[in-house]
């Protein structure tokens, strides 16, 4: 929570492309979130692959650094993410295989939310159940439920590549409010005197 009482929210896509459907979901959060949560996104794009000589040699590279500061500040974490090949996307996996090089963790308590949007009827909900697996080591707090699965997500953009589907924004929508109850329900509670 910062000094203006919101919560800051961080949006990462785990798509790269420029008109991506996930990265159009977390757009949305914009205005689909409630009032005090502020959205910012990060972008997951010049993050280099892992490789544990150049790590040991050179430490976090910049783009990990950012990314490591990003997380630390945020309150809460939604991560969408397309299904690759029934996983999440390579570009998502590499950088949380760095943020789980730092110690302590930074992912530890973290409040996520998971989205998927893909042009497949099933909307990449079998990377959502990958992520979940991915994030289980790393002690972050994945929310259960409301799942948003999006589903021939290119029928649900418009012109612009905004997302427009009622349905999926009023889903959205529920899930925030969902994850919002989560954020304050993992606040540790504060020490009496
Ligand atoms: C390498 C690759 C693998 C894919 N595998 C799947 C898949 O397993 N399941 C699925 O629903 N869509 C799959 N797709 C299609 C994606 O759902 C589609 O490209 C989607 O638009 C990607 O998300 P984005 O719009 O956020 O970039 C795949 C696409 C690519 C490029």
């Amino acid at each position: 929570m910062d000094g203006h009482g919101k919560l800051r929210i961080l949006a990462i896509s785990g798509s790269l492309r420029k008109k991506s459907y996930n990265t159009a979901a977390l757009e949305a959060l914009r205005e689909l979130s409630p009032p005090d949560f502020e959205i910012v996104a990060h972008s997951l794009r010049g993050i280099p692959m892992f490789d544990q000589d150049e790590y040991e040699a050179g430490g976090f590279p910049p783009p990990v650094v950012a990314l490591l500061e990003a997380v630390d500040r945020a309150d809460g974490i939604v991560i969408a993410s397309p299904e690759f090949n029934h996983s999440v996307s390579g570009a998502l996996k590499n950088a949380i295989d760095w943020l789980s090089r730092k110690k302590p963790v930074p992912l530890v308590d973290k409040p996520v939310a998971i989205v998927s949007a893909a042009t497949s009827p099933n909307g990449g909900i079998r990377g959502q159940y990958a992520l979940r697996l991915i994030l289980q080591p790393l002690e972050a707090q994945a929310l259960l439920m409301p799942e948003v699965v999006i589903g021939r997500a290119q029928d649900k953009v418009d012109a612009d590549g905004r997302l427009a589907d009622e349905a999926t924004r009023t889903a959205l929508a529920a899930q925030m409010t969902a994850f919002r109850r989560w954020i304050l329900r993992l606040r540790p509670v504060p020490a009496t005197a």
